[in-house]
């Protein structure tokens, strides 16, 4: 039987065994998926132990991102341009290969599932960690007419616009004097697991915004329920991104596409 594991730590919350089972049962793909506690000190003996020993792929959580892009010979576009991979696996020679399919979740829950657009749009990111940094490139692919970055440590932010300045223009702004109306907010900051929400004004929800939290919760986040207060047309966590980046991780393991739409609902419920 093909083995897949995430590891991360903690891990114990991972909802990912649950999304990997349910998209293998619907594909009929006869293959394990568990969750495993790696710690940092283990994580290179971990990996490699595991691919030696016959394993077939490996999803990366928090935080073991960087460290997993470091580890891989052979890295994926994505992956490179995000300095991060959340999706491990050999080729056929047997290169330990990294990719990031956390900004095709993220593009793919926001156009395809909600029916939002990108293009042409003006976008509105807040936060300039690993979850903004992994997501970027697949955003500026779809081709938004402005990117604002906001973030509380600016230099942080200015760092991001450099990394991705060849491929588009970012303008970077702090709190105090961020101005104007977005079309679309993404909340890529951690500021949702402490129920806090980042310090955006009203102002800057503009008519049909959507605003979009990467964190999710059984009920709704900090920042969600901010936006069904301030005028959001719509308002939509982390939950869909979360199931397309295991699904697209699925099909680069197995070549199938699972349906990801069954799998939300029984998540929602
Ligand atoms: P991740 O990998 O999940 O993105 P991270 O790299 O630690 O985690 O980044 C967390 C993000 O949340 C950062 O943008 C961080 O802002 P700083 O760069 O200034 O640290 C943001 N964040 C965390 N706590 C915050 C707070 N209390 N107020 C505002 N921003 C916060």
């Amino acid at each position: 039987m093909a083995r897949y594991a995430v590891i991360g730590t903690p891990i114990a919350q991972s909802k990912s065994p649950a999304i990997h089972r349910m998209f293998a049962e619907q594909t009929k793909q006869d293959m394990q998926y568990e969750a495993i506690e790696v710690a940092a000190d283990n994580f290179d003996f971990f990996v490699l132990d595991f691919f030696a020993n016959g394993g077939d792929g490996l999803n990366v959580t928090v935080p073991h991102k960087e460290r997993a892009y470091r580890i891989a010979n052979q890295l994926e576009p994505l992956a490179k341009q995000a300095g991060a991979v959340n999706t491990l696996f050999q080729s056929a020679e047997g290169a330990l290969c990294g990719d990031n399919t956390d900004g095709i979740g993220l593009v793919r829950d926001i156009q395809t599932n909600n029916g939002i657009a990108i293009k042409n749009k003006n976008l509105l990111v807040i936060g300039a960690g690993g979850a903004v940094r992994g997501s970027l490139v697949s955003l500026i692919r779809e081709k938004p007419a402005t990117i604002t970055l906001v973030n509380r440590t600016k230099e942080k932010a200015k760092k991001m616009r450099e990394l991705f300045s060849a491929k588009q223009n970012i303008e970077v702004a702090s709190f105090e004097n961020l101005q104007g109306e977005f079309d679309l907010i993404i909340n890529g900051t951690s500021l949702s697991l402490s129920g806090e929400v980042p310090a955006i004004t009203p102002d800057q929800v503009g008519t049909d915004c959507s605003c979009y939290d990467m964190m999710y919760d059984n009920e709704d986040t900090a920042f969600v329920s901010w936006a069904k207060n301030n005028g959001a047309a719509n308002a939509i966590d982390g939950l869909g991104m979360l199931v397309e980046q295991a699904a697209e991780s699925f099909y680069r393991w197995r070549g199938i596409r699972p349906e990801t739409s069954p799998v939300m609902n029984v998540l929602r419920n």
